[in-house]
């Protein structure tokens, strides 16, 4: 039997747009054994983002189980995003594809960490509610988790949900506050570092995959309509993948260790991810924040990657 080597991954995600990009280069890379996919309400209902992921998945032939969160954030009622449309992946029609809810997610991460100690890697793409509820769980939770790399946080930017928070954290600031206080190591790849690499719809004709890029290309045109009409941008924003990238290329990004607290009572500041910068109190870090990322390599081994042979032949494009 052939021994895998590779390192292990969970992926938790809420697809969207970004995720998709995050979960096909993650894939395709084939540099992870990723053990599962678990979907946290966010950019769209747990139903609508749980059927995306599957369809994600459905379209490179991949095998890999799927499981369902909780459809609530710990603490609040569920406020999604715009930018995705109402499907949470507009311009990828993924309403015929079928999926269940286990809802199960963060009590399958506990198997998952516990079966693997510290050799498992979570990319946390959403709001944090499964992995804090797996925290809540097990109280050895954060020391059986080899990394948590998470996409979130706005540092020294506004934010893009309210003036200070980013989406993932203010969809759920109570998780992510827990997930803050929690010893296991982390890397927070922020709205600062997301903000600075802008693609537009045509890069993604850089795919030479022809099936996957007739798909991708209508989705970065709903993407587009919605971050710039939504969000002011001047571009394709792809957060995730970028978070996605450091787990296939560290070297191409730069960290520093930052104390963080995320506010969680705030009426207009609720989800803020806020850094100790008083010269005299730096003292403990609670995370490494990437503040440089090398866009062209990005783009680079990006576009490399989804270009590489899907898992299964792609029905002809006039399926
Ligand atoms: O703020 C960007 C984050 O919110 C990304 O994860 C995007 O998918 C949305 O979930
Ligand atoms: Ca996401």
């Amino acid at each position: 039997m052939q021994i895998n080597n590779k390192p292990k991954l969970i992926i938790d995600t809420d697809p969207g747009h970004d995720d998709a990009l995050a979960i096909l280069m993650t894939l395709l890379s084939d540099q992870f054994e990723v053990l599962a996919i678990t979907t946290v309400a966010g950019n769209a209902t747990i139903e609508k983002v749980t059927r995306n992921a599957q369809a994600i998945l459905d379209l490179i032939g991949s095998p890999v189980p799927i499981f369902s969160g909780f459809d609530e954030p710990l603490k609040r009622k569920l406020v999604t995003a715009v930018v995705h449309g109402e499907s949470g992946m507009a311009g990828f029609d993924t309403s015929s594809t079928d999926c269940r809810l286990t809802q199960n997610a963060p009590e399958k991460m506990v198997e998952l960490v516990t079966a693997n100690p510290e050799e498992i890697t979570i990319l946390a793409l959403g709001p944090l509610s499964n992995v804090a509820r797996a925290i809540q769980l097990d109280s050895q939770f954060s020391s059986k988790v080899k990394q948590l790399v998470i996409m979130g946080g706005a540092i020294d930017v506004p934010g893009n949900k309210n003036r200070v928070a980013e989406f993932n954290f203010f969809v759920d600031p109570e998780a992510a506050d827990d997930v803050f206080q929690a010893e296991v190591q982390k890397v927070l790849v922020p709205l600062d570092v997301c903000n600075t690499v802008i693609l537009q719809v045509d890069d993604f004709r850089k795919v030479q995959n022809e099936r996957l890029q007739s798909i991708l290309i209508p989705m970065m045109e709903h993407f587009f309509g919605g971050l710039t009409s939504d969000e002011g941008t001047t571009g394709i924003l792809v957060y995730d993948a970028l978070a996605a990238y450091y787990l296939l290329n560290p070297h191409a990004f730069t960290l520093k260790a930052m104390d963080l607290v995320i506010e969680t009572q705030g009426e207009h500041t609720f989800g803020m991810s806020v850094a100790e910068k008083r010269p005299h109190k730096v003292g403990k870090t609670n995370a490494d924040v990437v503040v440089q990322i090398d866009d062209s390599q990005f783009r680079q081994d990006f576009f490399n990657i989804l270009s590489r042979k899907t898992m299964t032949s792609l029905p002809d494009a006039a399926d």
